[in-house]
């Protein structure tokens, strides 16, 4: 079964595009934040000891995510789905977890994903982002505005805006990506499966990652 790991810095558009992607061609997707963000919302265990670091913009422990992650990726291996995995790994660490991990729920890491945008579009997009916090679905006032203001398209519940959302908690989200990103990018074009892909928005940059993840996945293009 494959995988593939949408990589990139906060508010690039993983998880815009990822769900695109997967809308499109019927795939599934796992995001690790949209995960913890969940369990924050019910109040579980995971939840509680996990919420202020969210909310501070810090990673959350890898023993924690790996657990959450491992239960994702035994689901989907269930039901023979493949996945495009937004938000994990970020962190060597996890890379190497990942690699371990796959071939014991029978997958293979097919490709990665680098979302290339410029820190100053970024910035400029996140201050109008809103979520239904208990699906993950994304909006954004100038981009994807919900059908009506300020509620959710399926359920019609209230949008949030997410914890760590605040101007100076992303800059330190922001700053934490780029000590981490360099040995992830390199440890995956040693492996031969690095895509990046440059543009400003994912207009641009849907219809290139479209297209590479046809020939893995053989979509009709
Ligand atoms: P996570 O939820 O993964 O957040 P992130 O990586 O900081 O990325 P974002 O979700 O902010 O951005 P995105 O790239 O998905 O962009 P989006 O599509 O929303 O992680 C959150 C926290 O969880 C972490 O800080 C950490 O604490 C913890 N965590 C998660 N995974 C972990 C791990 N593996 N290990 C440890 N801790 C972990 O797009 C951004 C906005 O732009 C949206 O509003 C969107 O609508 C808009 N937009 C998208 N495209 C366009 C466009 N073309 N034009 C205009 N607006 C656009
Ligand atoms: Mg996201």
């Amino acid at each position: 079964m494959r995988t593939v790991v949408f990589f990139g810095a906060p508010g690039s558009g993983k998880g815009t595009l990822a769900s695109r992607t997967a809308k499109h061609h019927g795939l599934r997707v796992v995001s690790s934040g949209d995960a913890l963000r969940n369990h924050v919302h019910r109040r579980t265990t995971v939840g509680v000891r996990v919420a202020e670091v969210l909310a501070a913009g810090r990673l959350v422990d890898d023993a924690i995510v790996a657990d959450l992650m491992f239960s994702e990726l035994h689901a989907a291996s269930q039901d023979r789905a493949s996945l495009l995995l937004d938000g994990f790994p970020r962190s060597l660490h996890q890379a190497e977890w990942l690699a371990d991990t796959l071939p014991t729920v029978s997958r293979s890491l097919d490709a990665v994903v680098n979302l290339d945008v410029p820190e100053r579009v970024i910035l400029g997009r996140i201050e109008n982002r809103w979520i239904h916090a208990p699906s993950g679905r994304t909006y954004n006032y100038s981009f994807n505005p919900p059908k009506t203001h300020g509620l959710d398209d399926i359920t019609g519940e209230r949008l949030t805006k997410r914890a760590d959302d605040d101007i100076d908690t992303f800059k330190a989200r922001i700053a934490k990506f780029n000590d981490t990103t360099t040995p992830i990018l390199e440890y995956y074009h040693s492996k031969g499966i690095l895509n990046s892909f440059k543009g400003e928005t994912s207009d641009q940059l849907f219809p290139q990652i479209d297209h590479k993840l046809g020939h893995i996945f053989g979509f009709k293009q």
